[in-house]
């Protein structure tokens, strides 16, 4: 008996998955709350199902999948809650090396690393480092990360390196300073939780996004879920601008990414 993952796996297209899925992982504060556990407990169980959900999303083909970890406004948190964030950040890191190995996964992060604990900024950096020649699926993560953030910093680069030159700046300018300029922009935005709002996440970036939103808490979500996500994505049509008349397919290939 295939599994309800498996079927729904066999009803995508292969030729339209999205390239870049990026996620809001929300809820796994309230996951918790509904059993009667503690918030960090509901962040241990969010870190399974990223395991379970990179695993899915590099058998379906998704080329980049960026993952919301932590933002720049999650430091209002209680100092508690925090601290135990940053340990299961340096203790996954740890333990999901030989995965993210076994799996061809290639790491590599958004958001400002500099103002994170030693130990999470040692432990973020050594993994990128060491996946760095995997060919398989991009993981991002998104740690310290908000967008205004990332814009701001991909401004004052930007400045820095214009030595007082007048000549205006282009999308093309901004897209290349920021922090990963030759990531392209997400096809489709994924949050849990049930909110419906993006918390400063990839702005930019989300400008033709497709967005898609679902009640399910984090812990929760599923490769079933991820496969739900893309038969949706791949019920609509991206226009880009143009009339519906005008396009042929989800992927008519000419996006209006600024990055070229
Ligand atoms: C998302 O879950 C994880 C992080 C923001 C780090 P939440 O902790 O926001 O869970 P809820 O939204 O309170 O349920
Ligand atoms: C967004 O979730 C940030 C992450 C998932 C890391 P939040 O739970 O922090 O977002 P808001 O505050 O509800 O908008
Ligand atoms: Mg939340």
């Amino acid at each position: 008996m295939p599994s309800p993952a498996d079927t729904l796996l066999a009803q995508l297209d292969p030729d339209r998955i999205p390239g870049h899925v990026a996620i809001i992982m929300d809820g796994n504060g309230r996951w918790a709350r509904e059993r009667g556990l503690e918030r960090r407990d509901g962040h241990r169980a969010g870190v399974q199902s990223v395991s379970r959900i990179v695993r899915a999303a590099a058998r379906c083909g998704i080329r980049y999948l960026t993952l919301y970890t932590f933002s720049t406004e999650n430091w209002r948190r209680p100092k508690a809650e925090v601290d135990a964030l940053m340990t299961l950040l340096v203790r996954s890191a740890v333990e999901e090396l030989a995965t993210l190995e076994e799996n061809n996964v290639r790491l590599r992060t958004i958001g400002d690393l500099e103002e994170l604990p030693e130990e999470p900024r040692v432990a973020l950096m050594g993994l990128v480092e060491s996946t760095k020649s995997n060919t398989g699926i991009t993981l991002v993560l998104a740690v310290n990360y908000s967008s205004r953030s990332e814009l701001t910093r991909a401004f004052n680069r930007l400045l820095a390196e214009r030595h007082g030159s007048e000549e205006p700046i282009t999308p093309q300018d901004i897209c290349a300073h920021l922090d990963l300029p030759d990531l392209p922009d997400p096809d489709l935005l994924i949050r849990t939780g049930g909110e419906c709002r993006v918390s400063n996440y990839l702005l930019w970036q989300l400008a033709y996004t497709e967005l898609y939103f679902c009640d399910c808490y984090w812990p929760d979500f599923d490769a079933a879920d991820l496969y739900r996500s893309l038969i949706d994505y791949q019920s609509r049509q991206r226009r880009f601008g143009r009339t519906g008349d005008q396009v042929v397919d989800v992927d008519c290939g000419d996006k209006t990414s600024d990055r070229s």
